[in-house]
């Protein structure tokens, strides 16, 4: 284990972090891993002035937190233990008192969590002088106010992976804004789970036995209507829509999930069970597509102003159309890319590679 005791040569980098989930656990796992590239390419020293969860935070102690002490809060945290029964944890009041308590000019605070509770702890982080990195969606989705708020510098908030994850969305999105080329439509496919229930659809599978078996093998979240009801896509499309300087708020964008009304009330098994229900509808959708020469995505379009999320039939010869199985990928269609768009195509989830993703944005922080 290193020593981390402070060298004078090395620009200190102090991080604030919410959220200890799979992305979190795994940020703080990669920046223990990568120390020495850290101080040997770049001259950094990342330390923590706080880790928070939802239950409660452990703050910096006396002479800073060892890899040992980060180690073995990560394996407290592994282990499904809150961070308020650390020996060393305590509570808190909000991510907003954590930041006015512990942070300062340099610091940078980062948002692992799932939560709408951290925007005004953004906000203030900014006023403070602290940088601000985002792996959450929420903050940036709340009202149009509040990304203003948030994006108003670039060189002093990131949040690369809202939309799809480690790939490099949002960063060429900005090149192309800030060089004035015009944005004038996106198409993308922001969701592997829905990716892969696409493909089993154009394969010849029914939408019960796709959907019954992505949920088996835990490509789905617990509740499969979480991401078969599109509003995780429609908030990476409104983060694009932000993007290229539309003002927009969430209900305006078009919401088309894959299950009807009905069947919201059900439980998950009850929901499960009444999938075939839908197999009809969802054949005849793919069999329509198909005469036309079309596959059936689950797509974000932004296009004249307009922005919405839904199941759409798209040209087979297209980037979308030859998309299959769980990759991500975003065609960016401006002045300069037409009539063949920028495409951005990979792995668009999991939490290495977003943790990767958010520490590329912590060292690139200047
Ligand atoms: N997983 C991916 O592939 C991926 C890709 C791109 C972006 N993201 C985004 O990255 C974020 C984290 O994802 P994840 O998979 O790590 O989620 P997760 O496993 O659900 O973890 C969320 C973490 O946030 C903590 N938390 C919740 N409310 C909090 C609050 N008010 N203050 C401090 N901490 C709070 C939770 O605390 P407890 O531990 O106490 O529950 C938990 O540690 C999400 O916004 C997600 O959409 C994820």
């Amino acid at each position: 284990m290193e020593n981390l005791a402070v060298n004078p040569a090395e620009r200190d980098k102090p991080l604030i972090l919410f959220g200890l989930g799979g992305v979190g656990r795994a940020l703080l796992s990669q920046i223990g891993e990568q120390r020495s590239l850290h101080r040997e390419k770049y001259g950094l020293r990342i330390r923590f002035l706080a880790l928070c969860d939802s239950s409660g935070a452990v703050v910096e102690p006396q002479g800073g937190f060892s890899d040992e002490l980060l180690a073995e809060i990560l394996q407290h945290k592994e282990k499904g233990g809150a961070l308020a029964s650390h020996p060393l944890g305590q509570s808190y009041q909000s991510p907003k008192a954590m930041v006015d308590q512990t942070g300062g000019p340099g610091a940078v605070v980062v948002d692992c969590t799932a939560s709408d509770d951290t925007a005004d702890a953004l906000l203030l982080a900014l006023a403070k002088g602290c940088q601000v990195v985002l792996a959450n969606k929420k903050p940036l989705t709340v009202v149009q106010e509040v990304y203003d708020g948030i994006s108003r510098s670039l060189s002093n908030a990131r949040w690369e992976t809202t939309v799809g994850a480690g790939l490099p969305v949002i960063a060429t999105l900005n090149r192309m804004v800030s060089s004035g080329d015009e944005v004038n439509r996106i198409a993308g496919s922001f969701s592997g789970t829905l990716g892969y229930l696409m493909t089993g659809l154009e394969e010849g599978r029914s939408y019960s036995e796709t959907v019954a078996e992505a949920h088996r093998l835990g490509y789905t979240e617990p509740d499969p209507r979480d991401d078969l009801g599109g509003v995780d896509v429609a908030r990476k499309a409104l983060i694009l829509a932000r993007g290229i300087g539309w003002r927009m708020e969430m209900e305006q964008v078009e919401i088309r999930g894959l299950y009807p009304e009905r069947m919201a009330g059900l439980s998950v098994d009850g929901f499960l069970a009444e999938l075939p229900s839908l197999d009809a509808e969802y054949g005849a959708r793919v069999a329509s597509a198909a005469a036309e020469g079309k596959v059936l995505r689950y797509a974000a379009a932004l296009s004249e102003g307009a922005c919405s999320v839904g199941p759409t039939a798209v040209a087979k010869d297209s980037p979308l159309g030859r998309l299959t199985g769980t990759d991500n990928l975003v065609e960016l269609h401006s002045r300069w890319y037409s009539p063949n768009p920028l495409v951005i195509q990979g792995r668009g989830a999991g939490v290495e590679a977003t943790a990767a993703g958010v520490l590329s944005d912590i060292v690139e922080l200047r």
